[in-house]
């Protein structure tokens, strides 16, 4: 095995550039472009979204340091790299188990993300048929009515036939890149994949631009109204910029392990969250002209990408291509970051069990295809089966759903909030500040971000996620 990045003959990112598209990649996936827009819609437009970058900046970036400098120092899975600075900093041990939590959130959350990447396949497959049947220059679903193409998201979810197989072809994918290893596999799939999201992005956002009411979505997500800035919305924004940034699973103490111990961990989580946020405001800048164009209302949700957007683009030029162009986009978005969450657990299998790559990842998969199943049957068959329905909070919930609200709302902000405490408190302050790649104000800034607001505001979200009639 070649030399890499990290120094030896582990392997690892094979360029500081490998490892910076690859964090991107796991960022940049259906939180970006579905429910980024869905959250800004509901949540007051423009406030939200001033909010939300600031969140990014005072919560996001000072977290997302913290789980990337734990990988780094620890060159290992999550738990092991937790358990290395707790070590060497002469704590308790049990701080991997912070880590162990991410684990099981993030093989939760890669077994229904999968099913969602399963629904963008059908959209795709969808788009390619009607490509082929009504051609290029009209809007899409041409010989379809409204009514018929709004039918499909409904008629595609109760089908659990359908939707479970394209999880398992979802999750297939997924298992080809992560077995390939992180020089081998993971990267790839970032270094061509992050490139051509970017380029349809921009193509399609300039289509946008000229073609649908681009005016009308400048004002709807960037006017600025303070008095619609209330407690839910900031709430909001804060949880959707964790999300956002893949922070909480510890995905990032896993990429972070294979990066080199010459990066400025500081500079590239810059990047990585500047690159995020601006995936997100393009993201909105190219969904909503295209919605308003075609003037419909930009309803939130799920309903936003498969049955508005399919509307919308049945009403513009070109809407078959456009609109497959656009769904390819999301898979590849989806794919970069289901293949983050995949390698979490292959990562502590290998290093707890010593079994190959090949093996961990098959075990993910088999695992997070079952309870995948499941979740894709909720929205069917499965539809009156409520798994965690005697906790007040998941009431009426099928599995979809209760998987969804386990991790956001619950296991997620734990894990961050946790992270924080850690590197803020617990940590020894002199191997964080050799890792952090920070120096001067910036630095005393950033330990006030990871010691006080940082826990605070976790804190606080969680409340509200299990509470919600604290803020009614
Ligand atoms: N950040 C991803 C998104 O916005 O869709 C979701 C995600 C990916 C969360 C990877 C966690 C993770 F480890």
């Amino acid at each position: 095995m070649a030399l890499t990045q990290s120094g030896s003959t582990r392997d690892g990112w094979s360029s500081r550039t490998a490892f910076i598209l690859a964090a991107i990649g796991s960022a940049v996936g259906l939180g970006n472009l579905v429910r980024f827009p869905a959250e800004a819609g509901a949540n007051g437009g423009g406030a939200f979204v001033m909010f939300y970058i600031l969140c990014v900046i005072l919560i996001g970036l000072p977290v997302l340091l913290s789980e990337t400098l734990i990988g780094r120092h620890g060159q290992a899975a999550a738990p092991e790299s937790f358990r290395k600075v707790a070590e060497h900093s002469g704590k308790s041990t049990a701080w991997e188990h912070v880590a162990s939590l991410g684990v099981f959130s993030a093989f939760v959350v890669l077994s229904f993300y999968c099913v969602l990447g399963g629904w963008v396949l059908y959209y795709i497959g969808t788009f390619v048929g009607d490509l082929f049947s009504t051609g290029v220059v009209g809007g899409a679903f041409s010989d379809s009515t409204v009514a018929e193409v709004e039918a499909l998201f409904p008629a595609m979810i109760s089908d659990g036939i359908t939707t479970s197989i394209l999880d398992l072809v979802f999750l297939g994918i997924t298992l080809f890149f992560v077995a390939r290893g992180v020089s081998g596999g993971i990267e790839k799939v970032a270094l061509y994949l992050m490139p051509a999201f970017f380029v349809l992005l921009v193509g399609i956002t300039i289509y946008g631009m000229f073609g649908g009411a681009m005016g009308q979505t400048v004002d709807y997500l960037f006017t600025f109204e303070p008095e619609k800035l209330t407690g839910p919305v900031m709430l909001a924004a804060v949880g959707q910029a964790f999300f956002s940034l893949s922070l909480g699973v510890a995905g990032m103490v896993t990429y972070g392990a294979y990066v080199g111990r010459n990066v400025n961990l500081g500079v590239t989580s810059g990047i990585i969250a500047s690159a995020d946020t601006m995936v997100a405001l393009l993201a909105g800048l190219c969904i909503f002209p295209i919605v308003f164009a075609a003037g419909l209302s930009p309803n939130g949700g799920l309903g936003l990408m498969f049955q508005t957007l399919p509307h919308a683009f049945q009403e513009i030029p070109g809407g078959s291509l456009i609109g497959l162009a656009f769904f390819i986009m999301v898979g590849f978005a989806a794919l970069t970051s289901s293949v983050a969450l995949m390698e979490v657990p292959t990562a502590w299998i290998i290093d707890r069990f010593r079994f190959t790559r090949a093996v961990a990842s098959g075990m993910v998969t088999v695992f997070a295809g079952a309870l995948g199943v499941l979740c894709a049957l909720s929205t069917g068959v499965l539809a009156g089966f409520h798994p965690l329905a005697f906790f007040p909070m998941f009431e009426g919930m099928g599995m979809l759903d209760a998987m969804d609200t386990l991790t956001g709302k619950i296991t997620m902000p734990i894990g961050a909030l946790l992270t924080s405490i850690f590197v803020g408190w617990i940590a020894n302050k002199r191997l964080v500040d050799s890792e952090n790649g920070l120096g001067g104000a910036l630095h005393v800034f950033w330990r006030f971000l990871v010691c006080w607001l940082c826990p605070i505001a976790l804190a606080a979200i969680l409340l509200v996620g299990v509470f919600p009639s604290f803020i009614e």
